[in-house]
C-alpha cells in the first residue's frame, strides 16, 4: 500500500482533495454567499449525515443574520445510490417565506437534492439556493440549478470530510477516492 493510500473496511482509497484545498474552497464559497445574500436573513438546511462537517465549516464563515437546521436522509448503501430516499429526521422549522440555502456534501444522481427541494417548495419558502462541496456532473440527472459548487469530480466513489463508506471515513480531513 502506497503512503498516500488508506484502507477503510475492504477498500483502498487515495488522497484526492487535500485538507488545505478544501478549507480554501469553503472560505471562498462562504464569501460568495455573504456577498450574494448581503442584508438578507437566511436559513441553512444541512442534509445529514454527510454534510455535517462541511455545514459546520461553512456556517462558521457566514457573516449574515443566519440560522441552521438539519434534515436526515439516507439513499446510499455501500458505494452506490439505491435511488430510494428514506427520511430519518424530518422538517421541524417553519420555513415559510424564508430564504433557504440547502447544504449538501455531494450531489451525485441528484435524487436526494430533488427530494429536498420538493419538500421546500411545498413549505412555501421565498427562495431556494443550493451549495454543495462536491458534484459529480456525469451522474447528475436533474435540472435543478446548483448555485454554489466547491469541486466537480469524476463519477468515482469518495470518502472523507463528512462522506462515508458504510459509516466509516467521515473523520478524514481530506477527500479520498476509491482505488480500484
Ligand atoms: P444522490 O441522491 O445520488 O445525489 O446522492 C446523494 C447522497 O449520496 C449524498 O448526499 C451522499 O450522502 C451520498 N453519496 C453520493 N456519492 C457519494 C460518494 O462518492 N461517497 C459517499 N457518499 C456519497
Ligand atoms: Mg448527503
Amino acid at each position: 500500500m502506497k503512503s498516500s493510500e488508506i484502507q477503510i473496511l475492504d477498500k483502498k482509497f487515495r488522497e484526492y482533495i487535500p485538507e488545505d484545498v478544501i478549507n480554501n474552497k469553503v472560505l471562498e464559497l462562504a464569501e460568495r454567499i455573504n456577498s450574494d445574500f448581503a442584508g438578507k436573513e437566511v436559513i441553512f438546511v444541512g442534509v445529514l449525515n454527510g454534510s455535517f462537517i462541511f455545514a459546520a465549516d461553512l456556517f462558521r464563515r457566514i457573516r449574515l443574520r443566519a440560522r441552521i437546521t438539519f434534515i436526515k436522509l439516507a439513499s446510499y448503501a455501500g458505494t452506490s445510490s439505491t435511488g430510494e430516499i428514506r427520511e430519518l429526521i424530518g422538517w421541524n422549522e417553519d420555513l415559510k417565506g424564508k430564504s433557504v440555502i440547502i447544504i449538501e456534501d455531494i450531489v451525485d444522481t441528484g435524487v436526494t437534492l430533488e427530494h429536498t427541494v420538493d419538500n421546500l417548495i411545498i413549505r412555501n419558502v421565498k427562495e431556494i439556493s443550493i451549495v454543495t462541496l462536491l458534484l459529480k456532473p456525469e451522474a447528475y440527472g436533474k435540472k435543478i440549478n446548483i448555485d454554489y459548487t466547491g469541486f466537480e469530480i469524476p463519477n468515482e466513489f469518495v470518502v472523507g470530510y463528512g462522506l462515508d463508506y458504510n459509516g466509516e471515513g467521515r473523520n478524514l480531513p481530506s477527500v479520498y477516492t476509491l482505488v480500484k
